[in-house]
């Protein structure tokens, strides 16, 4: 074990144990330095301390770690408590198909909030939501790591394919028993499960289980049960926590979030400037910092975008930032897949109305989406649809207007485009078509598309 490693161990149990206090800045460099192995006359020397005061700092810090440890603690046997501590604490971990986040980048506000959540608060259900390719899996991998030595039990998977609970229950339920199967998979059983022990369950992509359109945020046919085994990991007492990640969270929890519930749930943005930056680095981008940050804004400092943009960056334009940024169409293969997967889970409405933004392009309040372009559509049906539309995170609002993010923007706009090629008599024929025509006729003129092709549409 390293000082780093011992210094964490100690802060995170002695955090567990003082509600939420850790070690403070005096204490942490008496524990770096005596693991080291220097004495507090050489310590006292080099912080320019008095001796007297650093023995009094180290004798404190033994006297609460004895405490917390449940045997003497010296500077002599710190090493032997501590590893014979993280012995008896080993969890069993079953990581599924979990990705790879040996090379991840800062996140450190989210990893605090987190971990807080995770260990001081004893959050029992933490949502982690957001774009695709915005790092849920990855954070959620990351965090699951870092806290795993205060669980019994880690246990990750993802729902990508939809399980149904009983299976997935019949899975897991094994490895908490420690049962070689069960034909058990009932939801009783595994609360027990979660009531004896302390167990750490991540559940990827919850999204797969929830019906698009406007119904987002349930459940799909057959998947009810989901929604059951969720209320109860949120509201009965426990001593386990589930964390799940998804493009649109589950309904039914916003009411049950709260800085002094065990419920809560974090929407993740894009990465820092700096992160950005150094995604297209490690993907072979070479470029002024000012260059790099035009890329990392263009995308919103989505993790999975900046990686595809930088392969094509390569790729087409031989590692020309200039001429890629020029070309202005940034929205390419799997990126593309990824937004279209999103579009189609949309309703007719959603739809219309991220048409509707990416031609207006500037912001525009909810009031006057419905006064001007979509005055047919009731206040309620508006305010569901763009409800959902944020929960996706495929809307923004900012000073109370709803905007789309540039590369979301860009994907709209150019669907609308072949849409508008193939003449395809689309759900635009149920709004209001003067103001669809005079939007759009701008907005062609804008991209140097021909009124004609307009004129020909089959409403
Ligand atoms: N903080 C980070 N540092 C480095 N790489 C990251 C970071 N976050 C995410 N990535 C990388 O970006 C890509 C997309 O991340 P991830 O798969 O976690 O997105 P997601 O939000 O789970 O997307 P989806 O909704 O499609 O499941 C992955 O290759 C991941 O390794
Ligand atoms: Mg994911």
């Amino acid at each position: 074990m390293t000082g780093k490693e011992a210094i964490a161990l100690v802060d995170t149990v002695l955090r567990s144990a003082n509600s939420g206090q850790g070690l403070n800045d005096i204490q942490s460099v008496v524990f770096l330095e005596t693991w080291a192995g220097r004495s507090y006359t050489e310590i006292a020397k080099q912080l320019g301390y008095q001796h007297d005061y650093v023995k009094q700092v180290g004798s404190q810090l033994w006297r609460s770690l004895s405490q917390l440890f449940g045997e003497p603690v010296s500077k002599r046997n710190i090493q032997a408590v501590l590893r014979r501590y993280q012995q008896s604490q080993q969890s069993q971990q079953d990581w599924g198909e979990a990705i790879d986040v040996s090379r991840f980048y800062d996140r450190k506000e989210e990893r605090r909030s987190l971990e807080s959540w995770i260990l001081e608060d004893r959050c029992r259900w933490i949502g982690i939501f957001g774009l695709g390719g915005i790092g849920k899996t990855a954070l959620s991998v990351k965090i699951a790591q870092e806290v795993h030595s205060q669980f019994e039990f880690v246990i990750w998977r993802s729902l990508q394919q939809a399980p149904p609970l009983n299976v997935l229950i019949r899975e897991i339920l094994p490895i908490l028993t420690e049962e070689t199967e069960t034909r058990d998979s009932s939801i009783n059983s595994f609360m027990t499960q979660l009531r004896v022990k302390r167990c750490l369950l991540v559940l990827d992509n919850v999204e797969s289980i929830l019906q698009g359109g406007n119904r987002s945020g349930q459940y799909q046919c057959g998947y009810e049960d989901y929604c059951c085994l969720f209320e109860r990991i949120a509201d009965e007492p426990h001593q386990s926590c589930l964390v799940i990640t998804g493009r649109e969270k589950p309904g039914g929890f916003t009411v049950r979030e709260g800085k002094n519930s065990r419920v809560r749930s974090l929407t993740l943005k894009g990465l820092s400037g700096a992160d950005g930056e150094q995604i297209l680095i490690d993907k072979g981008v070479d470029a002024a910092s000012s260059q790099l940050r035009k890329i990392v804004n263009y995308f919103g400092g989505n993790p999975l975008a900046l990686k595809i943009a930088a392969t094509t960056i390569q790729t087409l334009f031989g590692g020309n930032i200039q001429a890629f940024l020029a070309q202005g169409t940034t929205v390419f293969s799997d990126l593309w897949d990824l937004l279209e997967q999103q579009f189609e889970r949309l309703s007719p409405l959603q739809q219309q109305i991220m048409y509707w933004l990416a031609i207006n392009r500037e912001g525009v309040t909810p009031a006057k989406l419905q006064e001007v372009i979509l005055p047919k559509v009731s206040g309620r049906e508006l305010f569901e649809a763009l409800e959902s539309l944020h929960t996706r995170s495929l809307v923004e609002t900012g000073n109370g207007n709803l905007t789309l993010q540039p590369v979301i923007m860009e994907y709209v706009t150019q669907r609308f485009i072949k849409l508008i090629e193939q003449e395809i008599t689309c759900e635009m024929a149920a709004v209001q078509l003067p103001d669809f025509f005079q939007k759009s006729g701008s907005f062609f003129a804008l991209k140097n598309l021909s009124f004609s092709t307009c004129d020909s549409l089959h409403f």
